[in-house]
């Protein structure tokens, strides 16, 4: 059975994709750790629109974790046609002050977990000449963002990863493409302790996932959510790294680092 599998899909912009999908007629296969609420979007999901909507609640930084959902998705007897690594957290604050296991998580869920699902995912895709896979990256993967700096390094790594795998499975009808949200109105901030940047405009989750639906549909390898977003990023490659890197850490520095610190 064909089916989108879409981790992180408990709330925010992973929950949306799957609402917006499964309207579309897709059926869909939910990855996140609060079970309680994945049953009930299943539940609503399935009553609404007709779709086999399925979920695992799973832990995706616990050893192993790749296999186990490759193995169960197989079980169900489930053809992944699409792949949505979107699961994922940030931190804020100075690196040498923030909690070692949480940043190692970090790497584990925003890097290693959707390098782990990506590997296996994708050679049965290929095999079929066809499929997709959509890497949820960010804007802050374009450029360093002190005191974000593990969160900002997971994302140019997921950019980077994607864009190298987009032009690698072209000649077998398979897109991997990297999606970069700006700012979105989910709860990223709230569950990394992460203040919300001023004076930036923010988007709604359906605002993102409409972006990488159209992006997805022009075999795009990247694809920057929100034209605001997009002009900031791009005049910031005109700008050398390292003064970003001074403007922004100038901006958090009296937050994060106090004279005492010094
Ligand atoms: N919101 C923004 O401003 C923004 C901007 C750019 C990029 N992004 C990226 O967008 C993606 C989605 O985030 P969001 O904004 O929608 O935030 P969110 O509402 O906090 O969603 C994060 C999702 O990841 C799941 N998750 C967290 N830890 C997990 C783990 N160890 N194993 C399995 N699932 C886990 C969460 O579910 P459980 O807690 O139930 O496990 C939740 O479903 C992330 O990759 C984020 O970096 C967000």
């Amino acid at each position: 059975m064909k089916t989108t599998l879409i981790t992180g899909s408990s709330s925010g912009i992973g929950e949306t994709f799957a609402r917006r999908l499964a309207a579309q007629g897709e059926n869909v296969l939910l990855v996140a750790r609060s079970e309680e609420r994945l049953a009930t979007i299943c539940n609503e999901l399935g009553r609404e629109h007709g779709v086999q909507a399925q979920y695992v609640a799973m832990d995706l930084t616990t050893e192993g974790a790749g296999a186990r959902l490759f193995e169960e998705s197989a079980k169900r007897g489930l053809e992944v046609e699409t792949l949505i690594n979107n699961a994922g957290f940030g931190s804020m604050g100075d690196f040498v002050k923030l909690d070692l296991e949480t940043e190692l998580k970090m790497i584990d869920l925003n890097i290693k977990a959707l390098v782990d699902l990506t590997y296996r995912f994708l050679p049965p895709m290929r095999e079929r000449r066809r499929g997709a896979i959509i890497n949820v990256a960010s804007t802050a993967g374009f450029q360093p963002v002190p005191f974000m700096t593990t969160y900002a390094a997971t994302k140019a790594f997921v950019l980077s990863f994607s864009i190298g795998l987009w032009e690698e499975n072209r000649p077998f009808g398979v897109l991997v493409m990297a999606l970069c949200p700006g700012v979105t109105e989910t709860n990223f901030f709230e569950a990394g302790h992460i203040d919300k940047p001023p004076m930036r405009t923010s988007q709604t989750p359906d605002e993102v996932v409409e972006t990488a639906l159209r992006g997805l549909k022009r075999g795009k390898s990247h694809i920057i959510s929100g034209w605001s977003n997009y002009l900031l990023t791009e005049s910031e490659r005109l700008v050398p790294r390292r003064l970003i890197a001074r403007v922004v850490g100038s901006a958090l520095r009296p937050r994060y680092q106090k004279d005492s610190d010094k």
